[in-house]
């Protein structure tokens, strides 16, 4: 598994990544500017930093005041690091199936020290079988589903599905997608043919498919929200 993928676009989506001494984090491209910020063995995305607070303001409106999320692809574990400091009544739990991924995010964890944030799990989204028991109210996957193979959002439908209470469970999804009554930007067409020359399995995905493949597992659309940069909030509910 390819933590971040080496794509260097115009949204800057993947972040250079630098460890506290300035170095570069291999494998690891953007056009943005770097942060300096970051704990040794951490990783760093530009795009975490623009697109966190949006991101935050959706999950403040919809998350239960209390309850337990486990977020799939955390990736620098910068996302769960933010969202456990703004919602000290939550648990969160992060994963990655990347090693240098979940490096990273135990870096910025051991940093901010908060007492809701879980320890990384190492979890494939495209193995649900192979997730581990688990007792959360929400799901959350941010910019996975795109820059992996189908079989994971299959597998992310297939594990939220078994995971999530019916009814009320929620299942949070952002990222670019095709829709077929909105043209699709001239950026996201261009990060979609980037995607594709890395790896042909990834791409924008179809919101009607994904739409299609959640409700095969109880998971109902029920909010959809525009977000900077073409990117989207879905939410899917169980509704027993
Ligand atoms: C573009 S990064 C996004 C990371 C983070 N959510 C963010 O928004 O910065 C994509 C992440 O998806 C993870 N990933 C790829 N395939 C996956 C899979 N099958 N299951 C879970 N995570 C996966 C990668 O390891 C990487 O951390």
């Amino acid at each position: 598994m390819i933590w971040p993928p080496a794509f260097a676009g115009v949204h800057g989506r993947v972040g250079l990544a630098w460890n506290a001494l300035g170095r570069y984090q291999k494998g690891v491209q953007t056009l943005d500017s770097i942060s300096p910020a970051a704990p040794a063995g951490a990783l760093a995305s530009p795009a975490v930093a623009r697109n966190t607070q949006p991101i935050l303001d959706v999950l403040k409106a919809h998350l239960p005041a209390e309850g337990r999320v486990l977020e799939i692809a955390s990736g620098s574990g910068e996302h769960a690091v933010a969202f456990a400091r703004a919602l000290p009544r939550t648990t969160w739990t992060p994963s990655d199936p990347s090693a240098e991924a979940r490096a990273s995010i135990t870096a910025w964890a051991a940093e901010a020290d908060l007492p809701n944030l879980k320890p990384a799990l190492t979890l494939d989204a495209a193995d649900p079988d192979g997730w581990p028991p688990l007792d959360v109210q929400v799901v959350v996957c941010i910019n996975m589903i795109h820059i992996s193979p189908w079989s994971a959002t299959e597998g992310l439908m297939t594990g939220a599905g078994r995971v999530l209470p019916d009814p009320g469970g929620l299942l949070v999804l952002y990222g670019p997608f095709r829709e077929v009554d909105v043209q699709l930007a001239p950026s996201n067409a261009a990060f979609d043919d980037s995607l594709k020359a890395r790896d042909p399995a990834w791409g924008l995905r179809d919101r009607d498919a994904v739409v299609a493949e959640a409700l095969k597992h109880g998971l109902h659309l029920t909010r959809r929200v525009e977000m900077p940069a073409n990117n989207l909030m879905l939410l899917f509910r169980k509704v027993g």
